[in-house]
């Protein structure tokens, strides 16, 4: 297992030996390596066995060091930055060549966001170098919104996992880029579309999946539980479920059902909070995941906000 602690020079010294580390975000965890060290990206598709074709996020510490990587900054994606950055915002920029052609995955472009946590960008400041960090999940899995999370599942592979607590937005970055001078949001995320409306107006939303995704966290089947995960309406699923006598779990934005086991609910926020819902997310899946259940019943939030964000999780753990 690894060890977890707030140690930034720990954390700071195996980074510099090209080694991994697991970082806190405000969204998830990133299992984080040295983005200009070829060798250490590579280990990261390795240790979350991530085919190559998917590639990562560059992570750095302000506006002013990311455009040490790219080559041009649209003014339209400058003025979400200078909103939104640091926070849950992953911009798509014409990257320069000293960013490895392994993190874009061989793209023009590279993903890059100013993560929002004091203690990853305390890290960020001290490192002479920007961290490539995917969500620190094996491939296709639920991402980790505690440190907990990435010790039971890439524990054994990494050295250490830099303690932040929970995350505080539990849903990944919202990635955007332009086409023809447009935004284009190409995964709904933390950052409610909303707030980019306000600033550039109307935006494309293209988070659906194709065999060619331009963002794999489209990938119709991704961040699921290994359990079978249904959607829809949770009276009349329950009804059916404990008719045919299956043992299931249930996952609901602020209800709880009297006539299933305590320990077999989870509501995201009784309060019916979607900023709370979100946070809980991950976790809840994975707990009733770990638990003795053989199905997992959800439902949809509201369509508004970041119940947006939310549904997009949750259909893409239901879709198998
Ligand atoms: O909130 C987050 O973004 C978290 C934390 C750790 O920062 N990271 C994260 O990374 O979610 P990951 O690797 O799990 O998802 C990154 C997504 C992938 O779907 C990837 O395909 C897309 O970003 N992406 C990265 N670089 C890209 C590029 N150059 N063009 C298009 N999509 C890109
Ligand atoms: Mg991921």
């Amino acid at each position: 297992m690894a060890q977890i602690g707030k140690d930034l020079d720990l954390a700071k010294s195996f980074l510099e030996k090209g080694e991994l580390v697991g970082i806190p975000t405000e969204t998830v965890y990133g299992l984080a390596g040295n983005a200009l060290n070829s060798g250490a990206v590579a280990s990261i598709f390795e240790t979350k066995n991530r085919p190559s074709f998917d590639p990562l996020i560059l992570h750095t510490s302000s506006l002013k060091r990311a455009e040490e990587f790219v080559s041009e900054f649209p003014e339209k994606l400058k003025i979400l930055a200078e909103a939104y950055w640091p926070g849950p915002l992953t911009l798509l920029l014409p990257k320069k060549s000293i960013v490895p052609d392994l993190v874009t995955s061989g793209l023009d472009r590279v993903a890059v966001r100013v993560p929002n946590h004091s203690l990853t960008l305390e890290l960020l400041e001290n490192l002479e170098f920007p961290l490539a960090a995917p969500s620190a999940n094996p491939f296709g899995y639920i991402s980790p919104t505690r440190p907990e999370h990435v010790n039971s599942q890439l524990g054994d592979k990494i050295p250490y996992i830099l303690d932040g607590g929970p995350c505080q937005v539990g849903l990944e970055s919202t990635i955007v880029g332009l086409e023809n001078g447009s935004p284009v949001v190409y995964r709904l995320g933390g950052l409610e579309v909303f707030e980019i409306e306000k600033l550039l107006g109307e935006v494309l939303i293209k988070d659906h999946s194709s065999s060619n995704p331009s963002a794999p966290g489209q990938l119709e089947s991704h961040y699921s539980p290994r359990k079978p995960f249904v959607l829809g309406y949770l009276r009349t699923l329950i009804q059916e479920k404990t008719a045919s006598g299956v043992n299931f779990g249930v996952l609901s934005f602020s209800e709880t059902f009297s006539e299933v086991a305590k320990e077999k609910q989870i509501a995201l926020s009784p309060n019916r909070n979607l900023p709370e819902a979100a946070q809980n997310l991950f976790a809840a899946m994975r707990k009733l995941d770990e638990s003795p259940v053989d199905l997992i019943l959800s439902e949809l939030m509201p369509e508004i906000g970041l119940g947006r964000a939310i549904n997009d999780r949750l259909k893409r753990a239901a879709a198998k």
